[in-house]
């Protein structure tokens, strides 16, 4: 009989450690309404991460800080955001500049957008267990039509497809530093984000401020149906990263992010 060699095997070295695989916890997933045909909310894993704020908030900033953080710690991820789908962005983009659509279909335009995104990068990056962070997502959508007059119920109806995020971020900046924000950025400011198709002043800087009031105060009822976390925007990007990645180490958790 052989006996046990006496050779003890050396304790790995610091390259030779296995890379950290970080498992997340299952979290409970369920539709707004009637859901995406076929997909059963429940298999789905990862985590949807939904950051929401005004042209200018600094939700870019704080998405490309969560990611680098993120995947730094062994977590896959992938990003979502409006006009960003294959199917039609660049037709939007062309029919938001000729400004000819009526309003509901310029709602539906983004909600197509949507669904594309819903239907082959959101549900399959779940399925695979990633973080899908979403720039953005039904609710400015929703606001944005809710300010221009679309029927509420009707609106509840459409994004009834769309999957409830693990969490939700509201970027909350005055009027006052996003104009400041946009105009070190762009030096102008966007002609929809400023609601001048709504005919509210000729100047852009007075539409801009009483269009943007009209979208905060549309977002807090909405706030009180859907349960944003809150997050003062005003701050330092880092103060805001740090309260960000604060809620969303509760999510990757199991908790919610008010809990952190
Ligand atoms: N906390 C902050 N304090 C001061 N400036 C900021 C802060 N966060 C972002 N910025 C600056 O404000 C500008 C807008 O930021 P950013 O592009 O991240 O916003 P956004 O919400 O993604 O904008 P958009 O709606 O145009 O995509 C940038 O110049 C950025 O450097
Ligand atoms: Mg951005």
């Amino acid at each position: 009989m052989r006996r046990p060699s006496r050779h003890r095997v050396p304790p790995p070295t610091a390259d030779q450690l296995p890379v950290d695989v970080v498992v997340l916890k299952p979290s409970a997933k369920r539709f707004y309404g009637q859901g995406v045909p076929g997909v059963r909310a429940e298999e789905l894993g990862g985590r949807l991460i939904v950051i929401e704020g005004a042209d200018g908030s600094g939700r870019s900033t704080q998405i490309a800080r969560l990611v680098d953080w993120l995947e730094g710690t062994g977590h896959a991820t992938t990003q979502v955001g409006l006009k960003r789908s294959n199917l039609v962005s660049e037709e939007l983009d062309e029919a938001k500049h000729r400004n000819t659509l009526s309003r509901t279909t310029i709602s539906l335009f983004y909600a197509t957008d949507f669904a594309d995104q819903l239907d082959n990068v959101i549900l399959p990056s779940l399925r695979a267990g990633y973080i899908v962070l979403a720039d953005r997502y039904i609710y400015t959508l929703m606001a944005r039509d809710l300010v221009r007059g679309i029927d509420p119920g009707w609106l509840r109806k459409l994004y009834g497809m769309a999957l409830v995020p693990d969490a939700v971020f509201y970027l909350q900046v005055s009027p006052e530093n996003l104009i400041e924000r946009n105009f070190a950025k762009d030096f102008t400011l966007d002609y929809w984000e400023s609601g001048m198709d709504l005919g509210i002043s000729c100047d852009m800087f007075d539409s801009f401020i009483e269009y943007q009031k009209r979208i905060v105060a549309t977002f807090r009822q909405l706030q009180s149906e859907f349960g944003f976390t809150m997050v003062n925007g005003d701050r330092h990007v880092d103060e805001v990263q740090a309260e960000l990645r604060a809620g969303i180490s509760a999510v990757l958790k199991g908790t919610s992010p008010r809990q952190a």
